[in-house]
């Protein structure tokens, strides 16, 4: 990931010099208490065991008025995408068993997490969550085989985000995006 975002880098000019990339364990974060304004967390908790320890290792770099953003796998959500995909024998076991895992993306199996969850994780560490978004709901179990024209694509981006702040909706995407604010003047 490192080597691919170094590259991109490399073709932008008006960004390359305002990046540095820091290889580190999500427990072992080099970076102090000074505080960041945003800190995001994008496809990384599936791989951890637990959400509890990485939440707290995060929180603790936002700063006062800064945000927490989170986009992990939808615990309840599992087996949907192989419903949609037609593989019925793997979305009802994934199902039945009320499981919170299923296979990810790169082959390997991954964990899901509830927004209420992460909710209750970063509320504990002294920040206020924002409105949760489902992400990939009506679009995840098409493959690079679909490709929309301009307008299919926008208005597909649209229908997603509407849906993404609506219940029932959002509650299937194939992913949840969670955000919380530590009010200004606290620190962790
Ligand atoms: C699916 S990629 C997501 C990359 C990027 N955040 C994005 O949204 O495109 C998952 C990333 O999680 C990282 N990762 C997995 N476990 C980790 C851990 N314990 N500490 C830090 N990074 C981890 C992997 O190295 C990989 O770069």
């Amino acid at each position: 990931m490192l080597a691919v975002t170094s590259g991109r880098l490399a073709t932008l000019p008006e960004l390359r010099d305002r990046v540095e990339l820091v290889e580190a364990g999500i427990d072992n974060l080099p970076f102090g208490h000074e505080g960041f304004d945003a800190v995001c967390c994008h496809g990384v908790l599936m791989y951890l065991d637990t959400p509890r320890e990485a939440l707290a290792r995060l929180a603790e770099q936002v700063a006062p008025g800064g945000v927490l953003s989170v986009l992990a796998k939808n615990r309840r959500a599992i087996g949907v995408r192989e419903a949609l995909t037609g593989d019925y024998e793997s979305a009802h076991r994934l199902i039945a068993s009320g499981t919170d895992r299923s296979p990810g993306n790169l082959g390997l199996e991954t964990r899901g997490d509830t927004p209420e969850a992460l909710d209750e994780l970063a509320a504990g560490h002294g920040l206020t969550p924002l409105a949760w978004q489902g992400v990939r709901i009506f679009h995840d179990h098409l493959d690079d085989t679909w490709t929309p024209g301009r307008a299919a694509y926008e208005a597909a981006f649209e229908l997603e985000w509407a849906a993404s702040w609506r219940s029932p909706y959002r509650d299937l995407g194939h992913l949840v995006h969670t955000l919380a604010r530590r009010p200004e003047r606290s620190r962790p």
